[in-house]
């Protein structure tokens, strides 16, 4: 297959001091299922973007970074060259502003520490989409799941939003499995809960029929 993918995974990781830093629940799981089922399909130029998790995929050019800025730099680097762009990536919302060279001690009864927001990477790339290429987010909701899923796709220009929805029975982030629903602008496919590999295997289908792909993946 001659399309270019670009898939960002896993967590970002935010330095408060040299020790400490802020960070989510994200494994990296499903990026790596979703590049993993990108090589079975037959795509044979996949760049892989990661913060810091343990799933990386092998044999499948990848790019480690720790913080969404750097997230940013190198998902920017590749977006003009790539045909396909999953960013199944949990980017922290805030980093600290003034990153602190030297330990924090704990003498302070209270500590208070200024955030400033980190860049929206995705809404980023959703601005220089270009019609060729096919752009898939991923949203985590707790409360109004489908309309606020619905919302970030059209606002940050996707094709396609997987919404994945938290709860303490579905809490998806770590878990080998979750529940998710394919929103496209055309419509929603509501999944039962599932393996992540079922789920990249489902959103590849949704991409390939949107991209007019062969739809099936390799025997
Ligand atoms: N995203 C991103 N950069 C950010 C935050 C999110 O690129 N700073 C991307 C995520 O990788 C995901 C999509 O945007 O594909 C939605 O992420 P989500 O955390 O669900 O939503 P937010 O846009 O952060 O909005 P909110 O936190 O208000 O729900």
């Amino acid at each position: 297959m001659n399309k270019q993918v670009m898939i960002v995974s896993g967590p970002t990781l935010e330095p408060i001091d040299p020790i400490r830093y802020l960070s989510n629940r994200s494994s990296g799981k499903t990026g790596y299922c979703l590049a993993r089922e990108a090589r079975k399909r037959g795509y044979r130029k996949i760049f892989f973007i990661s913060g810091p998790t343990p799933f990386i995929p092998e044999g499948i050019e990848t790019v480690m970074v720790e913080t969404a800025a750097q997230m940013q730099e190198a998902a920017e680097r590749r977006f003009a060259s790539s045909d396909i762009i999953l960013m199944a990536a949990a980017v922290c919302d805030f980093r600290v502003k003034t990153f602190n060279p030297r330990k924090i001690k704990h003498k302070e009864e209270t500590l208070i520490l200024e955030l400033e927001p980190n860049p929206d990477i995705l809404q980023g790339l959703g601005q220089r989409k270009r019609a060729d290429q096919i752009l898939v987010g991923f949203a985590a909701e707790t409360d109004s799941g489908e309309a606020n899923a619905r919302e970030k796709m059209l606002r940050k220009n996707l094709d396609m939003i997987v919404l994945n929805e938290i709860s303490p029975l579905n809490p998806a982030f770590g878990a080998d499995e979750n529940q998710v629903t394919l929103i496209r602008r055309t419509g929603a496919i509501h999944m039962e809960k599932c393996s992540k590999e079922q789920i990249a295997s489902a959103v590849w289908n949704e991409i390939e029929s949107m991209a007019s792909l062969p739809a099936k993946s390799d025997p």
